[in-house]
């Protein structure tokens, strides 16, 4: 899906923090981890994974938690599996089930006991993340674009040696579902971010550029988590520990993300995606837009109705 970026990168590792309940999906996360839920056709998770590959992440920890047993079991190997595939001469679908899993030690899991909040999440990844800036990929976003939106940031990272969060541009009505930035300069679509408000009402909002989910972090951000507390929703927040890096004198700097984002965390943003992707996609968008093409005449009323 995406070219691999020219750019040699720093970045080496990401944190993809999974370990929330995903209440906005219940009830399919009762028991499916978000996850593992079908977006088209492949999980949620390895657009993630595309995504960050294509930047060149080599490493990954996933912050997991209790019941996601499935997202581990999709990224080890799969014996019997492949040796059905094999048996039955079915080439094509061996090479996609082989290429997903990773290999040995690439991955590590690590478990968050309770859903504290993303601040917290990432905070879980302490002790593997050592002294490297390193990448954070939240799987509910899905980010549409021809360069990976996560390539998109450590190239600025790369020139700036900052930490860079991803931006999009809302509607300020929605405000209480983001965390906004204050800022004071831009330079084309970089901006030099003063501070983070998480889920402020529309009449407190400090501009109309909210973080979406992907960071570059550098490793201050870790004692900025040792120093924050609850904040929005009783949540350990990921942007106020971003906000306490600023104010120790690290800069932040936010990228308009060149691309669409579907929060794919919630029914619509998810049927939103479902939609633009299906469109799109070289071997089903076809079919897929005929399909909503008849949705959409005269002969779909059932006989009878007006
Ligand atoms: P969300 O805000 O979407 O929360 O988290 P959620 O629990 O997944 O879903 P809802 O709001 O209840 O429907 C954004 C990302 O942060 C992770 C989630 O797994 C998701 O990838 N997260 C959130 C954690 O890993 N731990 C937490 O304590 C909170």
């Amino acid at each position: 899906m995406f070219q691999m970026s020219s750019m040699a990168s720093k970045i080496k590792t990401a944190v993809l923090p999974v370990a929330g309940l995903g209440t906005r999906f219940l009830p399919a996360t009762k028991s499916i981890p978000k996850e593992i839920m079908t977006l088209v056709d492949r999980p949620l998770i390895q657009y993630s994974m595309d995504e960050a590959l294509a930047a060149g992440i080599e490493q990954f920890i996933f912050v997991t938690s209790r019941g996601k047993n499935a997202l581990e079991d999709y990224f080890d190997r799969s014996p019997i599996l492949e040796s059905v595939l094999v048996e039955r001469g079915r080439d094509d679908l061996l090479e996609t089930v082989r290429d997903i899993s990773q290999d040995s030690g690439r991955i590590a899991y690590i478990r968050q006991h309770s859903p504290l909040g993303l601040g917290h999440a990432v905070w879980c990844a302490r002790h593997l993340l050592g002294n490297d800036p390193f990448a954070v990929i939240l799987t509910d976003d899905i980010i549409q674009s021809d360069q990976p939106a996560l390539g998109q940031l450590i190239e600025i990272h790369n020139e700036t040696g900052h930490s860079v969060v991803a931006l999009t541009e809302i509607d300020p009505t929605q405000s209480e579902h983001y965390g906004l930035v204050k800022y004071s300069h831009t330079d084309g679509s970089v901006v030099a971010i003063d501070a983070l408000v998480e889920k402020p009402p529309p009449t407190e909002a400090p501009s109309n550029l909210a973080v979406i989910g992907r960071y570059i972090l550098t490793p201050d951000i870790l004692q900025s988590l040792n120093g924050i507390g609850q904040g929005a929703g009783q949540e350990i927040q990921l942007t106020d520990a971003i906000s306490l890096s600023i104010t120790n004198g690290y800069p932040v700097k936010g990228l308009l993300i060149n691309g669409t984002r579907f929060d794919c965390g919630s029914k619509s943003g998810y049927l939103h995606a479902t939609l633009a992707i299906a469109a799109s996609h070289p071997t089903l968008g076809q079919a897929f837009r005929r399909i909503i093409r008849d949705l959409q005449g005269p002969h779909t009323q059932p006989t009878g109705q007006s």
